[in-house]
């Protein structure tokens, strides 16, 4: 079966699997900048169905960084874009393991300006009307082209680098608790990532070289997420993610939580998608995907020959028991537990982002103070 990344409109029984847009309200402008070049391209690191990604340098420091272009030629891309740039310029602080955005550029033809809040720019309204409207709103003989200029992970990602490796306790216990804060700080930060999976979460190995550290984990990718309004009946107050309500069908289908599946869905289809990684990456547990012939990362549930997202067979079934573990001894019995209530059909019966970092910890705790 495929892993496809999809956006469709929703309800949707059957969910179609291809990809379909999303809408948004969100605005922002632009500011104009100079022309000149800042960044060298130095080679491809990455393709995505809706961008390249270059390694690249800044001129002037010769730091490194990495380039992602996405072209701005069909409504598609533009949303994928500018929720993208809306969560990342979202975030006021950075988080060690969440990706980090220098910068957003605009490029037309021969020219660049800097993306940013607060300011007006009709090149940024054709970008927004264009994703509103579904239909290019700007000259469609004009090249425009997205630059998001981010951290640059050197340790491919986390599929590449678990799997060309032995499994090793000490890693896994550091990417759940690398994982499980990245996601308290995206939810704190109202963002619902909507695409967790292991092609998004990057490795920066960089401080590994002289100490035995593991490396750092980036959730990176947030061209699905959404950004949680303030309240409506207090716009001062942020609303929680656990009660924004989202219906646009998104993610990857292996990752999605069974009511992301029917389109009504919270923060807690993060939850979820965190659970299917978790419990893939503890027992070592891939499928192949039918496009790409990549070997996966991901838990499923086999019926009969096939293999099914763990979401879509509990969205048939929310009573269906999840034999975890699959292996024996893969896992502790607070483990165990855990990724059961993460991966629980009723999303109001998963930790929220808070707990799960909390219990998390704990299990770490306990189980290295045992070991000594
Ligand atoms: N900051 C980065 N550093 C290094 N490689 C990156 C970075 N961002 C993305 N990539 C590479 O490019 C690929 C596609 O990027 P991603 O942001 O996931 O876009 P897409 O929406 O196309 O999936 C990633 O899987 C990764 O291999
Ligand atoms: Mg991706």
């Amino acid at each position: 079966m495929a892993s496809s990344q999809m956006i469709a409109p929703s309800p949707v029984p059957p969910p179609p699997r291809q990809p379909g847009r999303l809408r948004t309200k969100e605005t922002l402008t632009l500011k104009m900048v100079s022309s000149q070049p800042k960044y060298d391209l130095i080679r491809e690191v990455g393709r995505g169905s809706y961008g390249v990604v270059y390694e690249a340098v800044i001129r002037k420091t010769s730091a490194r960084v990495a380039v992602k272009k996405i072209r701005c030629h069909a409504p598609e891309n533009v949303e994928l874009a500018l929720r993208e740039f809306w969560a990342l310029s979202s975030i006021k602080s950075q988080h060690p393991n969440v990706i980090h955005l220098e910068e957003c550029i605009l490029q037309k033809d021969g020219m660049v300006q800097k993306m940013s809040h607060g300011s007006n720019s009709s090149l940024y309204l054709q970008l927004v009307e264009t994703s509103l409207k579904g239909e290019i709103a700007f000259d469609p003989r004009s090249a425009y082209y997205l630059w998001f200029v981010m951290d640059f992970c050197d340790g491919g990602d986390m599929n590449e680098y678990l799997l060309s490796r032995k499994p090793n306790r000490k890693t896994n216990t550091s990417f759940m608790l690398q994982l499980s804060s990245a996601l308290a700080f995206l939810h704190k930060n109202q963002i619902i990532h909507r695409d967790l999976k292991p092609d998004n979460i990057l490795i920066s190995q960089s401080r590994l070289d002289t100490s035995d550290l593991e490396p750092t984990l980036k959730v990176a990718d947030f061209g699905l997420s959404k950004v949680c309004s303030a309240s409506g009946q207090n716009p001062e107050e942020p609303v929680s993610v656990n009660k924004c309500f989202l219906s646009t069908a998104c993610g990857t289908d292996f990752y999605m939580a069974p009511e992301v599946w029917e389109g009504h869905y919270t923060a807690k289809a993060d939850i979820f998608a965190l659970g299917i990684i978790i419990w893939a990456m503890l027992e070592r547990i891939t499928f192949i995907d039918t496009e790409t012939k990549k070997e996966l990362l991901g838990s499923y549930v086999k019926q009969g020959t096939e293999i099914v997202p763990v979401g879509e067979a509990l969205l048939e079934n929310p009573k269906m028991e999840l034999l975890i573990p699959v292996k024996k001894k893969s896992m502790n019995g607070r483990m165990k537990q855990l990724i059961k209530e993460m991966l629980a059909a009723n999303p109001q019966d998963r930790p929220d982002a808070f707990e799960l970092e909390l219990r998390l910890v704990q299990i770490a705790f306990k189980d290295s103070s045992w070991e000594t």
